[in-house]
């Protein structure tokens, strides 16, 4: 079986949040279950590696309007049984990942990916991308008469465009441009290209593959996902979790622990960084994104700050994280802004709970890193949080307002009073697998499925 992902990020290389995760271990593991394995991303200016020159090519047909010629560099890494191929375009040479004209830029690196490969004597029997960045290889890849699986990590980002500008990005033929296929409200939308020229949908849960199917969580494609549902080509497969990178008994960041007990340092330091007194420490490591409910904590903080320590790390939505610096006046309060991986490290560890009041939660990796260190999440049942959390683990709540957040800390608050329940509880959060195995092998079932 041979598999090429596509995909925007990829863990070490380049990461802004879980789909980075989740590219920097799904491949290894399908390499070591006997897949052959290339990932296919962009070649960042910010990149976090060195690739190898392998190939470099003068493209002048991709540039929309009249543009001087380019040349496409690709790099490769080959990692741990997983060949890396990174495809450098002049668009892509910016520090950071994302910018406003990112459909622009990925319908060139989308146009890019099969030549490229075609050159470099890749063969696929899958194309799997990932995300809206990946839609148009999919379309590609199908159109080309190769098996596909288009995974949506998140469906709220649709990577959206005025259709007569973008039509033309995308170099596809004109009937791909209507409704039954790319156009979607008067705009191109790659999200849809994925979600149609796919062979297999999944996604990262099987509680959000339901979901989606819904006008609450469908982002308005829940009439093209139930009919995938009735046609039966979407289906959820759970995340997992690096467990070698998580792992509080050899963590270098944290004092490390393998039971509850052995906890207690971890707190301390996390709990001496910020010089917060004696009461329970509430952790929260996230974007700052309306997806992940942050107003709703802010809004609880007056409320919560009777009883925890909070100490919030995450950066994105300015608003968020001003109200969050507010916020860091009070002595119970500490905010730290943007990706800071050792700090992460050190609140999964140091905290006592793990808040997670998500509007929407796809799979969400956080959860499972929290109980692995004895942080026991508070969640709402969403997405991914529904199918990871039990409720002999976690405390739970459904409605997304300020009240249910607090009413389930003061449940846990009320638990945490009764130190036997409390660290029974750890011990069971701490002894779930969360390993790759189990969701590699399913990804690889439906490869071979493709085939018939
Ligand atoms: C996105 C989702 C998150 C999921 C991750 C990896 O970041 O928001 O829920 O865990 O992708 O699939």
């Amino acid at each position: 079986m041979r598999v090429v992902h596509v995909a925007a990020e990829v863990f070490p290389f380049s990461r802004s949040g879980g789909l980075g995760d989740v590219l920097g271990v799904l491949p290894e593991v399908l390499a070591a279950q006997g897949a052959q394995t290339t990932v296919v991303s962009p070649w960042y200016g910010s990149l976090a590696g060195q690739p190898t020159e392998v190939w470099r090519s003068v493209v002048p047909e991709l540039r929309a309007g009249p543009a001087p010629i380019f040349e496409v560099r690709v790099g490769e890494i080959v990692q741990n049984g997983v060949q890396y191929l990174f495809i450098g375009l002049p668009e892509f040479d910016r520090p950071g990942l994302y910018f406003d004209d990112d459909v622009h830029r990925f319908c060139l690196f989308g146009r890019t990916v099969l030549p490229m490969l075609r050159q470099l004597g890749v063969a696929a029997d899958v194309v799997h991308g990932h995300d809206w960045q990946a839609g148009l290889v999919v379309a590609y890849a199908h159109l080309a008469g190769l098996k596909t699986v288009f995974s949506v990590h998140n469906l709220q980002y649709q990577g959206r465009w005025n259709l007569e500008e973008a039509a033309r990005w995308t170099g596809l033929p004109q009937w791909t441009l209507g409704p039954d296929a790319l156009e979607f409200h008067g705009d191109l939308n790659l999200m849809k290209a994925g979600l149609t020229f796919a062979d297999a949908v999944t996604t990262v849960s099987p509680t959000y593959a339901q979901e989606i199917t819904t006008p609450e969580y469908g982002e308005g494609l829940q009439g093209l996902l139930v009919r995938l549902t009735i046609e039966g080509r979407l289906s959820g497969i759970l995340n997992g979790l690096d467990q070698e990178r998580w792992d509080p008994r050899t963590d270098p960041d944290v004092p490390q622990f393998g039971d509850p007990a052995g906890k207690a340092a971890a707190t301390a330091l996390l709990r001496g960084e910020f010089g917060l007194d004696d009461a329970p420490i509430l952790g929260v490591v996230s974007r700052l994104a309306d997806q992940k409910g942050i107003d709703l904590l802010i809004e609880a903080l007056p409320e919560l700050i009777l009883h925890w320590n909070v100490v919030v790390l995450g950066g994105g939505d300015p608003l968020l994280s001003a109200a969050l610096s507010g916020w860091a006046q009070h002595p119970r309060v500490a905010y730290v802004g943007g990706l800071n991986e050792p700090l992460a490290h050190r609140i999964y560890a140091g905290a006592d709970i793990f808040a997670m009041p998500s509007r929407f939660e796809p799979c969400g990796l956080s959860q499972m890193i929290s109980m692995r260190y004895g942080t026991l999440p508070v969640v709402r049942l969403t997405g991914g949080l529904v199918d990871t959390v039990p409720a002999d683990i976690g405390f739970r709540f459904t409605d997304a307002t300020p009240q249910a957040l607090s009413a389930a800390c003061a449940e846990a608050q009320a638990e945490y009073d009764r130190p036997e329940a409390w660290q029974a509880r750890m011990e069971r959060g701490m002894a779930l697998d969360f390993g790759w195995q189990g969701p590699a092998a399913q990804y690889l079932a439906l490869y071979g499925r493709l085939g018939r």
